[in-house]
């Protein structure tokens, strides 16, 4: 694991942004594998930017979201497809056919897990994965306990990350409790791991993901196995790091 620590969240996401930008500027059909959360927002911000400022272009590129909640269509403002609409596929060169979320509203959850995975398959892997982590260790909704070399599936969600999700979801709002996510042995597969997080709340997953034994306890920790996983954290996410 490479650790990367800067003073703050705009570093954190310029950053980031620097290393999906060059891969563009490297590859331009590359496929990219996203995510959704509130710490990419920046990052996305900065790929608009760059998108409009004619320095990359996303019109070559493939791109593959971690997760879904089941239960939502893509029009529902809280579904990550709505979101990932909103916080960047709207906003720049890219071919919305070449855009891939798990189905929230599939027939047929179990064969649309398979399909994703072989869409991924198809599209040659993923070049650089994004990712989030959740203060319980989670990536992806791969919440803790989840098998290490999981793919595509089905998850009940914590009720820890429900709770952090609640926030978006208005009282008495449906809230979905089950998802779509690549599984940890999928996103191993990426060629690249690309992991951002910020602020005093994640310093305790961070510690466990870069400092604790690799378990399912701890699904991040799953990267420790990975040969190019990029870790871009702020101080306040570093400060239990020994
Ligand atoms: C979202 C995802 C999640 C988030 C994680 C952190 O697609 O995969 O694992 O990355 O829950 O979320 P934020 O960034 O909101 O703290």
């Amino acid at each position: 694991m490479q650790i990367v620590i800067l003073d703050d969240a705009a570093q954190v996401a310029a950053y980031g942004a620097n290393i999906f930008a060059k891969q563009l500027l490297k590859k331009p059909a590359s496929v990219l594998g996203l995510a959704t959360g509130s710490t990419p927002v920046a990052l996305y911000q900065q790929l608009i930017e760059k998108n409009k400022a004619g320095d990359i272009s996303f019109s070559q590129a493939t791109t593959f979201n971690l997760d879904e909640y089941l239960g939502l269509t893509g029009e529902h403002p809280q579904s990550y497809r709505y979101f990932m609409n909103e916080q960047l596929f709207n906003h720049v060169d890219i071919d919305k056919q070449n855009t891939h979320v798990p189905p929230g509203d599939a027939v047929n959850p179990l064969i649309a897990c398979t399909e994703y995975e072989q869409k991924i398959t198809a599209a040659g892997g993923v070049d650089v994965q994004l990712l989030g982590i959740g203060r319980n260790g989670h990536i992806g909704f791969n919440e803790p306990s989840s098998g290490l070399t999981s793919r595509t599936r089905v998850k009940t969600l914590t009720k820890a990350t429900i709770e952090d999700n609640a926030r978006f979801f208005a009282e008495g709002e449906y809230q979905p409790h089950l998802s779509i996510t690549m599984g940890i042995g999928t996103i191993l597969e990426a060629k690249k791991v690309v992991l951002l997080a910020t602020g005093a709340s994640k310093a305790d997953a961070v510690h466990a993901m870069v400092e604790g034994p690799l378990m399912a306890k701890c699904p991040a920790s799953a990267l420790q196995l990975h040969k190019d996983a990029v870790i871009i954290i702020d101080k306040a996410a570093a400060s239990k790091l020994e």
